[in-house]
């Protein structure tokens, strides 16, 4: 299974229990019910899911705050990381903040979080601060990250390329 298997859509009230689930494996702290429907009728909120036929295999979503955007959850289904997923949906919740006129991209991450780290470095976010104790069960710091220039043509360049279908990676490649 790659990528190219996965849609992308507008998560929809049906969506919550499975994204729920994905939720209760991969965060601390999982939203509620009430919590979602909430953000599914917040005007400035954008849900997006990848669907594996009628399954769900990840989300992301995000807030819109003036010309910014802040990356509010990325998550991917327990044993289909490393398909693309989370970078698909990050492409297409950029992909939407652009046309809804977004300038700038932030975000908050678990600084223990390698990976999401990478993730979010590779689409051109960077440390930014660090929030002391932001997170808990277990503490952490939350590390603040930025992504300027959302609208310039660097990043447009860069989503385009995180769009195509992933290339194997050659065997001994230890990148
Ligand atoms: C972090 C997380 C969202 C990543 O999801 P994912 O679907 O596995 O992410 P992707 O497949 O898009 O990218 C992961 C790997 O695939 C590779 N990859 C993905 N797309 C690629 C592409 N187009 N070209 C080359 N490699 C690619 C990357 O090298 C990456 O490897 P790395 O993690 O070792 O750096 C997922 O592990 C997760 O849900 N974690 C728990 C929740 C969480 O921490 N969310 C972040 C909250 S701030």
């Amino acid at each position: 299974m790659t990528v190219a298997d996965v849609r992308i859509e507008a998560m929809a009230p049906r969506d919550i229990d499975a994204v729920r689930s994905i939720d209760e494996v991969v965060y601390a702290n999982p939203w509620s019910v009430a919590t979602w429907r909430r953000e599914l009728a917040g005007p400035d909120r954008l849900h997006l899911v990848a669907l594996d036929g009628d399954a769900v295999v990840g989300h992301a979503g995000l807030l819109f705050v003036l010309d910014d955007v802040h990356v509010t959850t990325v998550a991917t289904a327990p044993g289909r990381e490393g398909e693309g997923i989370a970078t698909a949906l990050l492409v297409r919740l950029l992909e939407a903040a652009l046309t809804h006129g977004a300038t700038a991209a932030t975000l908050e991450v678990r600084a223990a979080d390698r990976r999401p780290q990478r993730l979010y470095g590779r689409f051109g976010f960077r440390p930014a601060g660090v929030r002391r104790n932001y997170y808990q069960n277990p503490t952490d710091d939350g590390i603040v990250m930025w992504l300027h220039d959302l609208d310039g043509d660097e990043v447009a360049a860069m989503l385009r390329e995180l769009a195509e279908p992933r290339r194997p990676t050659p065997t001994g490649d230890s990148s």
